[in-house]
């Protein structure tokens, strides 16, 4: 029988909701942070590649999480996707995701409680007649507040079966209509997955009505097949995050289920929303704006994902393609590196490239990007793709950090202690600094040091060129590390001191981000037994 849902109406029966964590579960992993603008563009790239629910954050963790969660619950319609916030247990909790979701065409409050021994025992000190009614206690709270409420039995894979399935039993009866079962720890084999779910959907009351949801960790680097695993004993909502990016070893990634469910149709036979070929400009949307690029073999987006590298592979593919590739890579957005464009390109030529390559901007963004590229065409033979994708990351994603590269002049040679005079504008003000150092990129980030002082100390530094020829574009990471937080920053350019420079800045920005999310005073954290716990899992 269809499920119907209060967000989805009558459920297909062959439909997978996919539910995006990027912005809670993967935000809130080490160097990951975003600012709004940033959670803001990621929201739309994750609307328009056909997620169906985005859990925009943890809106009582901070007064920027609660800010992101509003401004994306203001940002989408009804054709949009379902915008969650996610709650413990606690009242406080959820009436702090319910007020965030408020103006969201279709708002879900996610609320959560560990149901395992151990956590009840050691983390919530609570017997589990206590879990019991705090579940119950929770969703019906949540339920005065939207109809799409969400419970979730935290380190579910590690729970005793009976007390699992009473918790359901509770939520259910309680109006959840999301049931999720996550595998916190990333424990569980996919038979232990397809178990509890087929063992949920067989003995809960109520369980036909309401969506069985999965969550998986990939801690044993099993949280796809986890995911598989449970899609088909029945579960019909799938947690998962672009590049898998999330908790320790993350969470499954968005991008690997949904080619499984479309390269594997005939024998999983479930289909997902995604619009696949948008895939990859959103795992490099992500990349840019956290800093961190995906594993060359990194399946689907990462770069040799479609690489062929042997001869006998070669030989197979030029003969028929299927011989080694199972998915084409157009299907997730792969293309051509192609000869683009050179500097008698004009704006319009641009937008419409720009266009082609996934970016919608306002005139003042293409003003700045085309003045860049015009700057990198002057300098640069030819133009590729990945050199315009490479500058409007840098142009367009940063025009509302705080902390901007306004001028840099370094002097070096041989015998000469090499020197740099760089400004900056900082939060609207300009400063200067001036150094030496060991070489000309020590000069440059002891000048850094100088206009703005700071603690953090460099754990990385990694140059890599866009494109081929010594003409190519540098693109540099960098990686800083204050008060055990890390963060990284990319900056790309003809000039590798200049890339360097502009990826130490973007780390600096993403350090305050960081700065702000962990100010003691922005985290009320909840008193209440029935969940309390400090931060999310
Ligand atoms: O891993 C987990 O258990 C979670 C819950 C909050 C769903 O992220
Ligand atoms: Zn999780």
């Amino acid at each position: 029988m269809p499920i119907q849902h209060p967000s989805f109406g009558t459920l297909a029966d062959d439909r997978v909701i996919i539910f995006d964590t990027t912005l809670r579960d993967g935000e809130q992993s080490p160097g990951f942070s975003m600012n709004l603008e940033e959670k803001l563009r990621m929201a739309e790239a994750l609307a328009e590649l056909g997620a169906d629910v985005l859990e925009a954050g943890f809106p009582i963790a901070s007064p920027g999480d609660f800010d992101s969660v509003r401004s994306i619950a203001d940002r989408f319609s009804k054709d949009g996707p379902v915008i969650c916030g996610l709650a413990r247990s606690a009242p406080q909790d959820i009436l702090r995701a319910a007020e965030a979701v408020k103006s969201a065409a279709r708002p879900r409050i996610h609320t959560f409680l560990s149901t395992s021994p151990l956590h009840m025992r050691v983390k919530l000190r609570m017997s589990p007649d206590e879990v019991l009614q705090a579940v119950a206690d929770s969703v019906a709270l949540a339920r005065n507040h939207v109809a799409d409420v969400e419970w979730s039995a935290e380190d579910g894979s590690r729970t005793d079966p009976d007390f699992l399935c009473r918790c359901v039993e509770a939520a259910i009866k309680a109006g959840a209509t999301t049931i999720n079962v996550p595998d916190t720890v990333g424990y569980a084999l996919p038979e232990d997955l397809a178990r509890i779910f087929t063992m949920l959907r067989e003995r809960v009351p109520g369980a036909d009505g309401v969506v069985f949801s999965t969550h998986n960790h990939n801690d044993l680097g099993l949280a796809v097949a986890n995911t598989l695993a449970a899609i088909r004993a029945g579960a019909r909502q799938v947690e998962c995050t672009i590049n898998g990016i999330g908790e320790r070893a993350g969470n499954a990634s968005l991008e690997e289920v949904a080619m499984a469910l479309r390269t594997r149709q005939d024998t999983v036979g479930m289909r997902s929303g995604v619009v696949t070929p948008n895939i990859l400009r959103t795992s490099r949307l992500l990349a840019t704006i956290t800093g961190f690029d995906v594993q060359p073999n990194k399946a689907i987006v990462g770069r040799n994902a479609f690489a062929h590298e042997s001869g006998i592979h070669q030989d197979g593919m030029l003969k028929d393609r299927g011989t080694y590739e199972i998915m084409t890579p157009e299907s997730v957005g792969w293309t051509n590196s192609s000869l683009v464009m050179g500097k008698h390109s004009g704006r319009a030529a641009f937008r419409d490239k720009l266009k082609a390559l996934g970016y919608e901007v306002g005139d003042n963004q293409l003003n700045d990007a085309f003045r860049r590229f015009k700057d990198i065409a002057d300098r640069k033979k030819v133009v590729y793709d990945e050199d315009i994708v490479a500058l409007v990351d840098d142009e367009i994603l940063r025009t509302h950090d705080r902390i901007k590269l306004t001028g840099l002049t370094v002097a070096s040679g041989l015998h000469t202690r090499p020197m740099a005079t760089l400004k900056l504008e900082i939060d609207g003000e300009e400063q200067e600094g001036m150094a030496v150092g060991d070489g000309a990129v020590d000069a440059t980030f002891n000048a850094l040091r100088a206009a703005f002082p700071h603690e953090a100390g460099l754990r990385l530094y990694a140059v890599q060129s866009v494109t081929g020829g010594t003409d190519a574009q540098a693109r540099v990471t960098v990686r800083l590390e204050e008060g055990g937080k890390l963060v990284d920053g990319q900056g790309s350019d003809t000039d590798t001191i200049i890339a360097s420079a502009r990826a130490y800045v973007h780390a600096l920005n993403k350090l305050l981000v960081k700065r702000e999310r962990t100010a003691p005073a922005d985290y009320a954290p909840a008193t209440q037994a029935s969940g309390a716990h400090s931060s999310a899992a």
